[in-house]
C-alpha cells in the first residue's frame, strides 16, 4: 500500500506564495503521475479559487460540504472531497467561517490533533500519494492542527527583506509544534516572487543557503504575470499557460519535492 506524504505549505507572513505554490505544485504532481489530495486550510479561499469559479468556491463555502463544518463536528474528511477538473488532483474546499474554527476547537479534548483525526481514514487507505494543505497566514490553534496533521512544513519565501524576517517566527513555531509531533519535519524552503535583476535576490539567496539544518530548494519561482491571469481564471499556471515561465519552474519544483519527500 502507498504510504500517503502530508505536506503543509506554512507561513505566517501573508502574501509569500503559499497557496499559488500549493495549487501549482499539487497541479504538477497530479500531471506526473501521483494523485494528490489538496486541503484549503485558509478562509481566504485561495486554493480553492485556483481550481473552481468564484460563484462555486462560494457555494462551496456556504454549504456544509467544506472543512469549517467537517472539523466542527470531526467528522471523516473522506466524505468532503470533491474532484477538480484535472485528473489525481481532488480538493477540499475552505469556508469563510475557517475563522472562527479556533473557537470551535477551544474546548475539545486533545484539539491540536483534530485535524489528524479527521485525516485518519484516507491517510489509512493508502488512496492519494500527498496530502498538501494550504495554510492560513496566522500562527495560533488552527496552524497548529495543519502541522500536526503533516509530516512536512514547507515554507514559501518571498524575496525580500520582511520576508526573511519573518522566518524567525516560523521556526520558533515549527520547535514548539514539535514538541506535540515530533515526527513534523522541515522539507525545506521555496523562494518565490523573485526579481533576479535586484541584486536583494542573490543576498536572500546567500542568506538561505547559509542556514544550518534548513534545505533550500533549488528550483524557486520567478514573478511572472501569467500566475496572476491564470489565478483570474481559476487554473494552475500549467494549464492556463503551459509554456511559460511559472509553469516550467513549478514543474520543476514539484519533481524537486517529490524527490526530497520520499528520500
Ligand atoms: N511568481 C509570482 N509572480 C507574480 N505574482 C505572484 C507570484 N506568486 C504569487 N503571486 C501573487 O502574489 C500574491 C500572494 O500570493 P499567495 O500565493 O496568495 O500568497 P499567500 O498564500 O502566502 O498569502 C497573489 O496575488 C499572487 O497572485
Ligand atoms: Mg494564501
Amino acid at each position: 500500500m502507498k504510504k500517503t506524504v502530508t505536506i503543509c505549505f506554512a507561513n505566517n507572513k501573508g502574501g509569500s506564495g503559499k497557496s499559488t505554490t500549493c495549487g501549482n505544485v499539487g497541479y504538477y504532481l497530479a500531471q506526473q503521475g501521483k494523485k494528490v489530495l489538496l486541503l484549503d486550510g485558509d478562509m481566504q479561499l485561495n486554493l480553492s479559487l485556483s481550481f473552481f469559479s468564484e460563484e462555486d468556491v462560494l457555494a462551496m463555502a456556504q454549504g456544509q460540504a467544506n472543512l469549517y463544518h467537517a472539523v466542527r463536528d470531526q467528522k471523516d474528511l473522506k466524505d468532503y472531497i470533491v474532484h477538480t477538473p484535472y485528473e489525481n488532483l481532488d480538493l477540499i474546499p475552505s469556508s469563510t467561517l475557517m475563522s472562527g474554527i479556533e473557537y470551535e476547537l477551544f474546548t475539545k479534548w486533545q484539539r491540536e490533533l483534530i485535524l489528524r483525526k479527521c485525516l485518519a481514514s484516507i491517510k489509512a487507505s493508502g488512496e492519494y500519494d500527498y496530502i498538501l494543505m494550504d495554510a492560513p497566514p496566522t500562527l495560533g490553534g488552527w496552524a497548529m492542527n495543519l502541522l500536526c496533521a503533516s509530516d512536512w512544513l514547507l515554507i514559501p519565501v518571498e524575496a525580500s527583506p520582511w520576508g526573511l524576517f519573518g522566518l524567525a517566527n516560523m521556526f520558533e513555531f515549527f520547535s514548539t509544534v514539535r514538541q506535540i509531533s515530533p515526527e513534523l519535519g522541515l522539507l525545506g524552503i521555496v523562494v518565490t516572487k523573485v526579481n533576479e535583476r535586484k541584486n536583494y535576490f542573490r543576498q536572500t539567496m546567500d542568506v538561505l543557503r547559509g542556514m544550518e539544518n534548513v534545505y533550500t530548494f533549488e528550483s524557486y519561482i520567478k514573478v511572472d504575470a501569467s500566475i496572476e491571469w491564470a489565478q483570474d481564471a481559476s487554473q494552475p499556471v500549467g494549464a492556463f499557460r503551459k509554456g511559460c515561465r511559472s509553469a516550467a519552474e513549478y514543474e520543476a519544483l514539484a519533481k524537486e519535492i517529490d524527490a526530497r519527500a520520499n528520500a
